[in-house]
């Protein structure tokens, strides 16, 4: 049987403003646009699932007026049957885009933020063991998530973004899938050279798939001690925003869909490399059809 893919996540409208450089501390910059879209590193995973072909729940919550972002979510394909319209305002995040692509974001996590322990329990209990969980660090009671989920049989996919603090004390030895990039990684096991990082995360959680995400210098994945790398795909940045979460998406609905962890990670490098180069979080996200992607296995 194929394995459902739960993902707990946010939900956030994005405010995105393209900006000649970030605005600086004292200084009141003009935007060159704005553009006001569904975003949130869950949805956007969510998005990434579904638009990879894989069933994907999402559990999640926003603001009940906000009737457009429920609406939105599941136009994409995504069963919002565990998505809750809640009185607290929707999460939102402030996003500047500069002339590079790169991005800077302010977050406010609202609704995201409003999680209880008791209900998320109830819909664990609802899951089948072998199901993934996926994760990411914008909701609370992300530790119970995951202990729950573990507990159920469940496998788990964590994305630990944005990276803070009480990441470390998750049972990540556990996990199924771990997915970082550079700094996240960096900062998981105090280590700063990338060679040291990655014998840092392969002898700490030998149980663990682990890949690494290294924007335009591709992708590390570490399974069973074995290291791999792979290249990313060359392509002109318009705007970074989701790239990440396209990646995380695309490579978990590879596993699910029964690609080896190598061909998932070249269809998650490719989804990422057109997500770059559109503006926006889920507009940018692209679909399955849209992917050069060949069953090829790549060099190690
Ligand atoms: O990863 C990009 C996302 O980060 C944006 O959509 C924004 O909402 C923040 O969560």
């Amino acid at each position: 049987m194929t394995s459902t893919i739960l993902n707990f996540g946010s939900i956030n409208i994005d405010n995105v403003y393209r900006v000649d450089h970030f605005v600086q501390p004292g200084e009141t910059l003009a935007s060159l646009s704005l553009d006001i879209v569904l975003g949130g590193k869950g949805a956007n995973q969510s998005v990434a699932i579904a638009r990879a072909g894989v069933k994907v729940k999402h559990i999640g919550r926003a603001c009940k007026t906000d009737s457009w972002v429920f609406t939105q979510l599941e136009s994409c394909g995504v069963d919002i049957s565990h998505v809750e319209g809640v009185n607290e305002p929707s999460g939102h995040a402030i996003i500047q885009v500069d002339q590079q692509g790169e991005n800077a974001i302010v977050l406010h996590g609202g609704a995201n933020q409003s999680f209880d322990a008791d209900d998320l329990a109830k819909l664990i209990s609802k899951s089948h063991a072998g199901d993934y969980l996926l994760a990411q660090n914008e909701c609370n009671g992300l530790s119970d998530m995951v202990e729950m989920a573990l507990d159920a049989g469940l496998k788990v996919a964590l994305n630990p973004a944005p990276m803070t603090a009480a990441i470390r004390s998750l049972p990540l030895h556990r996990l199924d899938t771990l997915i970082v990039n550079q700094g996240e990684a960096q900062a998981l096991c105090d280590q700063i050279e990338i060679d040291d990082v990655v014998s840092a995360l392969a002898e700490s959680l030998p149980q663990t798939r682990v890949v690494i995400t290294l924007g335009g210098d591709g992708a590390i994945l570490i399974v069973g001690g074995s290291v791999t790398k792979v290249p990313a795909f060359a392509t002109k940045v318009v705007d970074t925003t989701a790239a990440g979460d396209t990646f995380v998406g695309y490579f978990l609905a590879g596993l699910v869909d029964g690609l080896s962890d190598l061909q998932a990670l070249e269809r998650a490098s490719e989804a990422a490399s057109l997500a770059v180069q559109s503006l926006g979080a889920i507009p940018s996200i692209p679909k399955l059809e849209q992917l050069n992607f060949s069953n090829a296995t790549l060099p190690t």
